[in-house]
């Protein structure tokens, strides 16, 4: 079949390469990262892409606060904090309590993932949820396309991270974003994907 008839509308955009983007996107932990930070105008570039995530009734629930430089102690310290709160004392290692905020001083930045719920609108939560989630796979795709690299860790501790920072009692924090320059030579990683024969059925 000759695809190129349909990818007519899409001129502008090249199919192959977006596809390579998808597919070469990666969890990448801190400790892959090398020293570097990142300039303002190429995270504000990335960050431009989250804005044209689908959102149901254009609530656009999507909320995120970024750690550079300096704040990147603030954020360690919450981890550290937090650590210390939700583990009990005699189960508490002191190695384990300077690791809590590791991952955030090995980053260039982290950015928090957070959802504003509209309870106004009547969005199913899930639906907001999943609004976010499209955000950041869009911010995650662009960082892959600019050279960057990152992951979404989830930890327990994103449940006090709103109170903690003062932040909106409407958001919901849903996880962090940890982001870096990949060292070079990361190389290909395995993918272990299943087979569209597993995860599609067609009619
Ligand atoms: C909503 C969400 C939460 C995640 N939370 C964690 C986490 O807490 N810890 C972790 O190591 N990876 C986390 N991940 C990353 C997944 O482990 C990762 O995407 C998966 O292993 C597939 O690897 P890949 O991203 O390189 O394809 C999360 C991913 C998503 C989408």
């Amino acid at each position: 079949m000759d695809l190129e008839q349909y990818l007519y509308p899409m001129e502008n955009y090249n199919f192959e390469s977006v596809i390579a983007c998808i597919q070469n996107r990666r969890s990448t932990l801190p400790v892959q990262f090398k020293e570097g930070k990142i300039p303002k105008e190429i995270l504000t570039s990335v960050l431009e892409s989250v804005r044209y995530a689908p959102t149901h009734k254009r609530t656009e629930p999507w909320r995120f606060v970024l750690f550079q430089d300096q704040s990147k102690q603030d954020l360690a310290e919450f981890f550290y904090l937090d650590y210390q709160k939700q583990t009990k004392q005699e189960l508490q290692t002191e190695e384990k309590k300077l690791k809590s905020g590791e991952k955030v001083l090995q980053s260039a930045a982290v950015m928090a993932i957070c959802v504003h719920r509209s309870p106004a609108e009547q969005i199913p939560e899930w639906e907001e949820t999943a609004a976010v989630a499209c955000a950041v796979e869009n911010f995650w795709l662009s960082l892959t396309a600019m050279g960057l690299a990152g992951y979404w860790s989830s930890p327990g501790a994103r449940n006090s991270f709103i109170s903690y920072f003062n932040l909106n009692a409407e958001w919901e924090c849903l996880g962090f974003f940890y982001l870096g320059w990949p060292v070079d030579g990361l190389g290909p990683k395995e993918r272990s994907r299943k087979p569209l024969e597993e995860i599609v059925i067609w009619k």
